[in-house]
């Protein structure tokens, strides 16, 4: 049977509401997963490498999921980028490590889907942010797929019943199509 490796990088899952939402259905779908909270296990961000490189080893398919801060991975998912992902395991000539297993990108932005777009507030699209991570993928050896993202998942008012709603439902469906990716 095949393997999933979810590294949640959200910084501080006690405050989180969509990506903690989308991780709690996904677990609830495919209990088999194995999820990584980096916050819980490295408050401190002092990641145990050895261990995350043995966790990486025994998957077939890796998901990164985040929520998109500074249009990028938050603090935490890069430090574990930074350190995990080292010369000699994850890319150079003896770094196969990670060669063929499967990538996903799983992330949620605050701005609505129509703010990325070169007519919206944020001015670039969505795919504008992706090449970076696309590029890590490539250099690991890693096979990349289509990410899985969900927009305008920041609740600005968590008593805004409509609001709150909607975003639940967003997560439920995030979820859904997170376990369709990993199957
Ligand atoms: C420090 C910080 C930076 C953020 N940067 C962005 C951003 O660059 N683009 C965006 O669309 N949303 C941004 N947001 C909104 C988050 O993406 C949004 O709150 C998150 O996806 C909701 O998930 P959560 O409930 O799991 O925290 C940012 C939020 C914070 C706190």
């Amino acid at each position: 049977m095949s393997k999933t490796l979810v590294i949640a990088g959200h910084p501080d899952y006690k405050n989180s509401i969509a990506n903690r939402a989308i991780l709690d259905e996904f677990h609830r779908l495919v209990p088999e997963a194995e999820i990584v909270y980096l916050d819980a296990e490295y408050p401190d961000f002092n990641i145990d490498v050895e261990r995350e490189q043995k966790r990486l080893v025994e998957a077939d398919t890796v998901v990164f999921e985040f929520p998109f801060w500074w249009y990028s991975a938050p603090s935490l998912m890069r430090r574990y980028f930074e350190l995990v992902l080292s010369y000699g395991f994850a890319y150079g000539s003896t770094g196969t490590a990670l060669h063929g297993k499967k990538l996903i990108l799983s992330f949620t932005t605050g701005a609505p889907e129509a703010a990325y777009s070169p007519d919206g507030y944020q001015h670039y699209d969505i795919e504008s942010f992706i090449p970076q991570f696309r590029a890590l993928s490539n250099l690991c050896g890693f096979e990349w797929q289509e990410p899985i993202i969900s927009f305008g998942m920041m609740l600005l008012n968590p008593d805004d019943k409509g609001a709150s709603e909607r975003v639940f439902a967003e997560a439920k469906n995030h979820a859904e199509r997170l376990k369709e990716a990993v199957n």
